[in-house]
C-alpha cells in the first residue's frame, strides 16, 4: 500500500531546525491561536493518550513529567481524570506562559533533543504527546525518558505516523525492548488529527 503524504498536511511539518520550530510555536501561541486551531482540527492526541494511560494507573498521586507540554492540553486531560501532580517541559516559552495557572507544579523550558536536567528515576510516569513529529524531537529522547522514569513507572507517547520509520522510532522502541529497558503494554494507530487524515502511533511502556 502507498504511504500517505503526511508531511504536507500541517505547516509545522515542513520545519527543519529546532530554532525554526521554537519560533513557529512562539508565534502560534499568540492570542491563544494554538488552542483554537487544535479545537478546530479536532486534535484528539491528549484525550486518547490520557485515556490509555489511566487504564494502567490506579494511583492518582503519582508525579508525571509532561515532555513537550505546549499549552497544557495533556495536563487538562490528566486533571479531568483526577491526577494532580505534573511537571511540564517545552521548547517554547510563549506556550509555557499560556499554560493555565496552577495546573502544573513546575514548568521548565527545555530542548528535549539534549540531555534533560532531571535526576535518574525521578518521575512515576512520563507523557509525550504530539512532540514526536516532523523536525521536533528525535528518538534519543526515549532513552532520557527511561532514565528519568522510576522502575515500574510508565512512559506514554504518540509518534506521528509519517516519521515513525523515517526517524528510526521503530528501531529505538525495539532496541529498548531487546535491552530489557521496558515492556510494551499498548501500541496501536490512534486517530490523533483525523480531520487532516494524520494518525499517530500511540505507545505505552512500563520501565523495567
Ligand atoms: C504539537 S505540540 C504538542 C503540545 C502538547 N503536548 C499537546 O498535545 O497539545 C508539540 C510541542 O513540542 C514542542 N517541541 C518541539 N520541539 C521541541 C524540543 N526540541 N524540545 C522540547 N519541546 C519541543 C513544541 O514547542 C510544542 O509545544
Amino acid at each position: 500500500m502507498a504511504l500517505k503524504d503526511v508531511g504536507n498536511k500541517v505547516p509545522i511539518y515542513k520545519l527543519k531546525t529546532t530554532d525554526e520550530v521554537m519560533k513557529y510555536y512562539d508565534e502560534w501561541g499568540d492570542k491563544d491561536k494554538y488552542n483554537k486551531d487544535m479545537l478546530e482540527w479536532n486534535y484528539t492526541g491528549p484525550k486518547e493518550t490520557v485515556e490509555v494511560f489511566k487504564k494502567h494507573t490506579e494511583n492518582k498521586e503519582i508525579l508525571i513529567f509532561d515532555a513537550g507540554c505546549g499549552t497544557g492540553l495533556v495536563g487538562l486531560q490528566l486533571k479531568k481524570f483526577g491526577f494532580k501532580h505534573f511537571h511540564g517541559a517545552d521548547l517554547s516559552q510563549k506556550l509555557l506562559d499560556s499554560v493555565p495557572n496552577n495546573l502544573y507544579q513546575k514548568l521548565i523550558k527545555v530542548d528535549l533533543n539534549k540531555p534533560i536536567d532531571v535526576q535518574d528515576n525521578f518521575y512515576e510516569a512520563t507523557m509525550c504527546v504530539g512532540t514526536f513529529t516532523f523536525g521536533h524531537v528525535k528518538p534519543q529522547a526515549l532513552d532520557e525518558f527511561v532514565r528519568i522514569t522510576k522502575r515500574g513507572g510508565l512512559i506514554c507517547f504518540t509518534i506521528n505516523e509519517g516519521i515513525y520509520k523515517e526517524y528510526g522510532f521503530d528501531k529505538k522502541i525495539e532496541n529498548l525492548k531487546q535491552d530489557n529497558k521496558w515492556v510494551e503494554l499498548e501500541f496501536f494507530k490512534s486517530d490523533y488529527i483525523a480531520s487532516k487524515d494524520v494518525n499517530a502511533w500511540l505507545g505505552l511502556y512500563r520501565v523495567k
